[in-house]
């Protein structure tokens, strides 16, 4: 009973969260969208604003920008705000759920560190709280003041925060984590610095006194950052599903990669729509960036090392019958207590993600499954809960090679 209930919480906290983070992402693009497209009217000269004419869903939307205040203040004003923070407080909770409720299974790899549950609950949640401070402190030291520089140390933070991660999680664990980091940093970012900033500048023009600029230019710094972040974060969030991306023990340059590509494609849209032309050099280093990902991801799995040449296509020849029968006892010894109808092991009640490998015909047929969550990757077993050998392994790719 209690599994069903968890297993809906999750699933209702995914929708949620993912529901939630359409809407931040989508007002985030919306404003960086408006913004870049803003022109100068006769009463709103370029530096006092602009206004954006628009169409869509049958009718004629103008939006104006007053860069300082405008006459009067509006009685209703809409703030955005509650589409970051549901995002930040489902994923929350989903990690929860999802991640430290079954440390064992998605969190914990003694190949990498044998830590305890509350260890890792700890290094999570700390490792997300002290991400934020330091960023904020980078962000509000005099390297604040020059937006490149701060950039660069940015990136390598973040890499950095990556790699520690990785010196405690399973790869999966550690690319969910340098994710909710980024994402840390962009809620944080609301709560902590745009929306108080945006209350201190309203008060004022409530006062009828002139807002210290520096709280508009501040806040617009961090919305910037985290209009560069989404991209990366969304690719680290549906990192999971595809173990090549974290299989690797270098997954913190795939991180690197993603954020040059993801960063550079958001840069490129808001170039375009600001109508500044169209740096196409961006798109190709943006595609070589995820190529040079592809190659890390595969440098260090048997089946890259094949394909770059570093590893010697074992010769042997192989007797087919005895290869099939062979996988199909290492799946039904490996694999089946947790995939079958009703699974053996504690805390599964049902084939995870619906796949069940407890009898021939099954196991024949998601044999590409197999071969990319156990033979290629290490995705499987969970944090090698049932001890699968490398030989094993290498037994399942010379089955699936010879189907
Ligand atoms: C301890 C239980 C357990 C064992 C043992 C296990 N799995 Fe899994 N498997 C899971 C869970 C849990 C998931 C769901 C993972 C998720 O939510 O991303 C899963 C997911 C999968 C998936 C679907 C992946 C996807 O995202 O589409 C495949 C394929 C798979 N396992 C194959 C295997 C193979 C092959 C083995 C044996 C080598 C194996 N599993 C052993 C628990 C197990």
């Amino acid at each position: 009973m209690d599994i069903i209930i968890w297993e809906w919480a999750e699933f209702m906290l995914r929708w949620l969260h993912v529901i939630a983070g359409m809407a931040w992402i989508g007002s985030s693009f919306y404003f960086m969208h408006l913004d870049a497209n803003l022109r100068p009217t006769k009463d709103l000269p370029a530096d006092k604003g602009g206004e954006a004419w628009e169409v869509h869903g049958g009718g004629f939307y103008c939006s104006r920008k007053y860069l300082t205040a405008p006459e009067v203040m509006p009685d209703h004003l809409t703030w955005h705000k509650w589409q970051s923070y549901t995002t930040w407080l489902s994923g929350f909770c989903l990690l929860m759920v999802a991640y430290y409720a079954s440390a064992e299974l998605f969190l914990i790899d003694p190949e990498v560190a044998d830590i305890t549950v509350q260890s890792a609950w700890m290094i999570g949640i700390g490792g997300l709280a002290l991400g934020w401070i330091i960023y904020n402190i980078l962000c509000k030291s005099p390297l604040g003041h020059n937006e490149t520089a701060l950039a660069v140390v940015g990136f390598a933070f973040v890499i950095a925060v990556t790699f520690a991660f990785q010196q405690f999680f399973s790869g999966r664990g550690a690319l969910l984590h340098a994710g909710a980091f980024m994402a840390t940093i962009m809620s944080g970012n609301v709560f902590f610095i745009i929306i108080p900033n945006q209350r201190k500048v309203v008060a004022s023009l409530i006062a009828g006194e002139k807002p210290d600029p520096k709280y508009g230019k501040e806040a617009k710094q961090r919305s910037t950052h985290n209009n560069y972040l989404t991209l990366p974060v969304v690719f680290l969030m549906l990192s999971n599903h595809y173990p090549l991306s974290f299989s690797t023990p270098y997954a913190y340059l795939v991180v690197a990669c993603v954020l040059v590509s993801g960063a550079l494609i958001r840069h490129w849209f808001n170039i375009h729509h600001a109508g500044k032309g169209n740096p196409v050099w961006m798109w190709v280093v943006a595609v070589l960036a995820i190529f040079v990902a592809i190659a890390i991801s595969t440098s260090t799995t048997p089946v890259g090392q094949e394909m770059m040449g570093q590893r010697q296509q074992e010769e042997k020849t192989h007797d087919v019958a005895a290869l099939s029968e062979e996988a199909s006892d290492i799946v039904m010894s490996r694999c089946s207590m947790c995939h079958m109808d009703e699974p053996a092991w504690d805390g599964i009640v049902l084939a995870p993600k619906g796949v069940k490998l407890d009898n021939e015909d099954r196991i024949k047929r998601m044999a590409e499954a197999i071969y990319k969550q156990a033979a290629i990757t290490t995705a499987m077993p969970p944090n090698n809960l049932t001890e699968i050998t490398p030989e094993e392994r290498d037994v399942l790719k010379r089955w699936y090679q010879n189907l």
